[in-house]
């Protein structure tokens, strides 16, 4: 083979996934956005007392609540405050703790924080990179109350699993969907398999409204008393006033969500049959190797397409080189996963002064009382991934994928140091 691109040899192609984009329904979003406006009706703070009185709010919140399999379906501000929101719902704080995998966007942890309970970060599975179903068990105690399994990056957490702990220990379920919208667990979507589901549609989203999010529930009280909680707290269908603040969404967002969940109906199915074949390339190359995928797994949609790298095969080529030298073959970028939340430069809850509530809070809260090796593993250079675009890559095209990391694989001795050639 040729020599490497990254050294100014000829790339494998030019873009990986050529011409193919994954379709979108920008007509659609415009014309709901606009319908939207012409209603007069821009927020739904007060709407009904039951659910599809017809805002532009209650149609989207009905059919993604259908689409991913839920009974129920609140859209509010963000993920972030969907996490709090689901907390407060089930009336967690003070005293309680809660268990979060150590790897996964801060928003999963502080919003434990935010309700002044204690975030439990816990290791993740290596093959998988979301939750360990088996440090979970390891890490429950008397007060634990709930575990928030992240389904993050290329995988759906073990959800069997986690719920029948759930069950034995009488925990709540919440899951965070955040890099999810589209996946299939069995039968029901990703949100619909736990107590709650939160899902985000910030910017970087695979639906986004620019900002926004949503809460899954199941069951009828909990979905009133969020309705409550989400405007202020409010009596809503008979539920107590409560105190709560402002956690609503605008009729303009739902209006441009409306338009995303049109594009991803279809592009859900391309994602994962387009997802499953850039697995079996990277499955058919030295030194490297797919997350495992759960048969109970039936449409995996991503946030982030991730793959393992084994940094031994390569005779200990560094990650970062790997990842620069597979850019450049393949015309598109590959980086890594979020820092560990044990050593995040982001999430850091004990220096905040509104959580100096008692030192016994302050070192609980602080994470660097976590050990967390996978985690540390995964981002020292066992992940490799690259952005959701990467998913519009055509079964066709994925052999490209095998060609470049078997052509960095042949080459790897190029890129090390001369004395470890
Ligand atoms: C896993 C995860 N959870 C929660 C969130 C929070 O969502 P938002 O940014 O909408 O508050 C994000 C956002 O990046 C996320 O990636």
């Amino acid at each position: 083979m040729s020599k490497l691109a990254v050294l100014g040899g000829k790339p494998i192609t030019r873009s990986l996934v050529g011409d193919a984009r994954l379709p979108k329904r920008g007509d659609l979003e415009r014309k709901y956005l606009l319908k939207a406006y012409d209603t007069g009706c821009w927020d739904d703070r007060v709407l009904g007392a039951t659910q599809g009185a017809g805002s532009m709010g209650e149609k989207f919140e009905h059919q993604w609540a259908r689409f991913c399999s839920s009974k129920y379906c609140l859209p509010v501000t963000n993920g972030t405050h969907a996490l709090q929101m689901s907390l407060e719902v089930l009336e967690i704080g003070a005293g309680d703790e809660v268990i979060v995998p150590g790897l996964t966007w801060q928003a999963t942890a502080s919003a434990v924080c935010d309700v002044n309970a204690v975030p439990i970060l816990v290791d993740v599975d290596p093959q998988t990179m979301c939750i360990d179903p088996e440090a979970v068990k390891r890490h429950i105690t008397s007060r634990t109350r709930a575990i928030i399994p992240v389904h993050l990056y290329h995988r759906l957490a073990e959800m069997d699993q986690i719920m029948r702990i759930a069950r034995k220990h009488k925990l709540w379920v919440i899951e965070d969907c955040a890099h999810t919208h589209g996946s299939r667990w069995g039968k029901k979507g990703a949100g619909s398999i736990g107590h709650l589901g939160t899902y985000s549609f910030q910017m970087s989203k695979l639906m986004t409204a620019g900002e926004g999010g949503a809460v899954m529930t199941q069951k009828a009280s909990l979905y009133w008393k969020l309705r409550s909680l989400r405007t202020c707290g409010r009596a809503v269908k008979g539920t107590a006033r409560i105190h709560s603040g402002n956690f609503r969404v605008t009729s303009f967002q739902a209006g441009v969500l409306l338009g995303q969940l049109a594009a991803m109906r279809k592009n859900a199915s391309v994602m994962d049959r387009n997802g499953r074949a850039l697995d079996r390339a990277v499955a058919a190359a030295p030194g490297v190797a797919p997350p495992r995928r759960s048969k109970r797994i039936t449409r995996q949609c991503s946030y982030a397409y991730a793959f393992l790298y084994d940094k031994d095969a390569f005779d200990g080529l560094p990650a970062l080189k790997f990842r620069k030298a597979l850019s450049a073959e393949l015309g598109v970028k590959f980086g890594s996963v979020y820092e560990p939340l044990n050593r995040s430069s982001l999430y850091r809850p004990h220096t905040k002064k509104r959580h100096q509530l008692s030192k016994s809070y302050l070192k609980a809260i602080n994470p660097a009382r976590w050990k967390l090796p996978v985690c540390q593993a995964l981002f020292g250079g066992r992940a490799v991934t690259s952005d959701w675009a990467i998913l519009a890559c055509p079964p066709s095209r994925a052999r490209y994928l095998t060609d470049a990391i078997t052509k960095i694989h042949e080459h790897r001795k190029e890129l090390l140091p001369a004395s470890r050639r």
